[in-house]
């Protein structure tokens, strides 16, 4: 399986060639952002829209990336080409890059790229047919006025202690609330309800979520297919007495989930309003994209 990973300015197809200072502030201390971007059957899926979010995240944590979104896109295109592989997981990485042992950002002068093109599986494929459980984590989701989950950083601390929590229930998956007790997002996807047959909700931005690609897919798809699509707060018992519950996010594309803190959710199997959507995703995936070659 072909692998390829670039370095500011170098393309490794040995991972173990492809490193970084360990004075990089994005080792040192988490300062930077990323993507994780999809390619389908040699097509990357929402390229720009990754790329804006990217640049978007840049500015808030007010770091320039040096080079302009359509140079990144070519490099990312380019390192997918190298990898001599159709379907690929991109991770695309922006650090502060190199400084002193200090945190001050004015001693990096100039910010690591680095794009990895690889594979990625999230949940084993059983989970996919059958679904998975949930808990409500005790991690809170970043409040909006500290490091606002809307920028896509290096620093997932909060979502990984979250993601621990599951081990102990046996659990897939953990849902974060914000801080005033809504539920937020799972810890690398975002969260759908179904209510109602036709109602779909999935939590607002401004209550502290990152705005997903795939959760913005969704909602347009969902859209179209005649569903009202609702950006609304809402709790833990919205979840327990929902139809239906899915989470979404580029890694682990439409995964339905069945069970949260011990309470089936409908008939704890994946629903068909879930199965209709994760279809039109598929073809969505299948149909769109930016070419490789
Ligand atoms: C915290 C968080 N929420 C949601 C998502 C889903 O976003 P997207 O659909 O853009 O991949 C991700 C993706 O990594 C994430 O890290």
């Amino acid at each position: 399986m072909g692998v390829c990973i670039y370095v500011d300015g170098n393309f490794y197809t040995d991972k173990e060639k492809a490193t970084i200072s360990v004075y990089d502030h994005g080792f040192l201390y988490g300062d930077g952002i990323f993507e994780g971007i999809r390619a389908y059957n040699g097509r990357i899926f929402k390229l720009k829209e990754h790329i804006k979010r990217l640049y978007q995240s840049a500015v808030s944590i007010l770091l320039t990336i040096p080079l302009a979104p359509a140079k990144i896109e070519e490099l990312v295109i380019e390192t997918c080409r190298r990898t001599g592989e159709k379907d690929i997981y991109i991770r695309l990485v922006v650090s502060r890059g190199k400084g002193d042992l200090g945190l001050d950002p004015r001693k990096c002068p100039k910010p690591t790229i680095i794009i990895i093109a690889d594979k990625i599986t999230l949940y084993p494929p059983e989970k996919y047919q059958n679904g998975v459980s949930v808990i409500t984590s005790s991690i809170r989701r970043n409040r909006p006025d500290t490091l606002t989950a809307q920028v896509k950083s290096l620093n997932y601390l909060n979502n990984i202690l979250a993601k621990v929590e599951t081990y102990r229930y046996g659990a897939d998956e953990a849902i974060m609330l914000n801080d005033e007790g809504y539920v937020s997002e799972a810890t690398a996807d975002n969260i759908f309800i179904i209510k109602n047959s036709n109602k779909l909700y999935t939590p607002p931005a401004y209550l502290g979520i990152l705005e997903g690609i795939t959760r913005g897919c969704v909602m347009e798809l969902a859209s179209k297919m005649g569903y009202t699509v609702i950006e609304e707060p809402f709790t833990t018992h919205d979840i327990f007495t929902a139809e239906e519950c899915f989470l979404t996010g580029t890694g682990a594309e439409l995964i339905p989930v069945i069970e949260i803190d011990e309470r089936i959710i409908g008939d704890g199997k994946p629903g068909k309003h879930f199965k209709k959507l994760l279809a039109g995703y598929q073809e969505l995936t299948r149909s769109e994209g930016v070419p490789i070659c």
